[in-house]
């Protein structure tokens, strides 16, 4: 281990097992899953997505993120100071510049929708003016995100806890706090895909979400389920190789990241028992895409005794899931400043709000007064995200798996993957995490690549 590395001299390790998994699930469990899981899913046919869905976390996911947390660990560094540590030259160290890249771009489309459960909160308590019906509550989503002030200060509002919480270094703090929040969401949870069970529309929703019909899996709905996986799971951007840089030495790092896949694939199915119900219930459409959960929440809420009450916890926790990844996402860029162009953390952060903020605001007005600039069909604000979750994150990840798999010293590959007190004997499924970031992975990635892009 590196004792005089950045994170060494700052003391900066996350203190107990239960820190690191919340630093980790928080990370992963967040918007991904309650607001664009439901619309991924939506939108590439239900079921036979979340086939896929569940393939990539399995085969992928849990491979990739043990990678990311061997580069973190054992180089201590920020995600362009581990790839030099490690002699990773061009091409393995291309994830530094697309994670850095992907880091700045998500933040800049995440924070509006963000923005959007502050609104929501401010909604919930108003019982959103008494509406019910589905076709008012979705032009009441239009007049909120088209009107440029609105969705303005609300993205901005987000923006502002999210670089005052990272700027004071109360993290930890989150962190602490997210250890309630999260299985309180997880409950909540619960109780809406109880609620949802019981309407009218529950068979035809679930077997939506549970009946695959195969002949649905297309590239296109492949590249969207890898994609789902990598945003889902943070990983491919170097997100968890830089918190796994604050990781001691006794972490246990393939459980971790199983814990990690494990939790957020239950989260994101949960939120799907919760949503198609609905959906079918009151008649709104599974491809309505990113609006999709804040037309079918509130319908919910409506309809249900103390709404307004369950509406508002609801979109605080939701505030907070998404506030414990953004965190997440910021550190990567927040790490590589304050390491590489020597800056003190408060001088890293009010850089990185300068970018993340601009593009933001381009982001949040993508949606009225930038409507019209389109990309290759797209806003900038979709621009952004299909960049993120279908180009840089598996691109990330494919160049991440196949250095550790294929370049990586085995010894050191082994010494961080085998836990601590383990006998000399490798452990089995080492050599499957292995093989996967050597083979599967790497080949994988391409393939859907190929296939989906063309
Ligand atoms: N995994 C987060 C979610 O599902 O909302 C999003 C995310 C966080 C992506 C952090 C990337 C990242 F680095």
């Amino acid at each position: 281990m590196n004792n005089d590395s950045p994170q060494a001299a700052s003391n900066q390790f996350f203190k107990t097992r239960l820190g690191v998994i919340a630093a980790t699930v928080g990370s992963a469990v967040g918007l991904g899953n309650i607001w664009r899981f439901p619309y991924e899913a939506g939108n590439n046919g239900g079921a036979a997505f979340l086939f896929v869905y569940i393939f990539f976390v399995v085969a992928i996911g849990i491979p990739v993120i043990c990678a990311e947390f061997v580069i973190g660990r054992s180089t201590r560094r920020n995600i362009a100071g581990a790839f030099r540590e490690l002699h990773a030259g061009f091409p393995w160290n291309l994830p530094a510049g697309t994670g850095l890249l992907a880091s700045f771009l998500i933040m800049g489309f995440y924070s509006v929708v963000a923005g959007w459960t502050i609104y929501y909160l401010y909604e919930s308590f108003s019982g959103f003016g008494g509406i019910a019906e589905t076709a008012q509550l979705h032009e009441r989503f239009d007049a909120f995100t088209q009107t440029p002030w609105k969705s303005l200060v609300c993205t901005l509002l987000f923006l502002l806890v999210n670089f005052l919480v990272i700027s004071r270094g109360i993290r930890n703090g989150i962190e602490k706090f997210s250890n309630i929040m999260m299985p309180l969401l997880v409950v909540i949870l619960l109780a809406f895909c109880i609620n949802s069970l019981f309407l009218p529309g529950a068979k035809e929703g679930l077997s939506f979400l549970f009946s695959p019909d195969f002949s649905k899996i297309t590239p296109g709905v492949v590249l969207s389920a890898m994609g789902q996986t990598f945003f889902s799971l943070s990983v491919g951007m170097g997100t968890l190789a830089t918190y796994a840089s604050y990781f001691n030495d006794r972490t246990a790092l393939v459980r971790t990241a199983s814990v990690t896949a494990v939790s957020d694939t239950i989260v994101a199915i949960l939120a799907g028992i919760m949503i198609f119900p609905a959906v079918f219930s009151f008649g709104i459409q599974p491809e309505a895409g990113p609006r999709l959960v804040f037309e079918v929440l509130p319908s919910i809420f409506m309809k249900i005794p103390l709404g307004a009450l369950w509406s508002t916890l609801f979109f605080i926790l939701l505030f907070m899931a998404s506030l414990t990844s953004t965190i997440s996402m910021t550190e990567v860029s927040t790490s590589y400043i304050i390491q590489e162009w020597k800056l003190s953390r408060k001088k890293a952060v009010v850089v990185n709000a300068i970018i993340v903020t601009v593009l933001a605001v381009i982001c949040a007005l993508s949606f009225s007064v930038l409507s019209g600039i389109k990309i290759a069909g797209m806003t900038f604000f979709n621009l952004s995200d299909f960049l993120v979750s279908n180009i840089l994150m598996p691109l990330g990840g494919m160049f991440i798996s196949a250095f550790v798999g294929w370049r990586l010293e085995r010894r050191v590959l082994r010494r961080q993957l085998t836990p601590e007190g383990h006998s000399a004997r490798t452990p089995r499924y080492i050599s499957l995490i292995v093989f996967s970031l050597k083979y599967v992975t790497p080949v994988c990635i391409f393939l859907v690549f190929i296939f989906g892009l063309l």
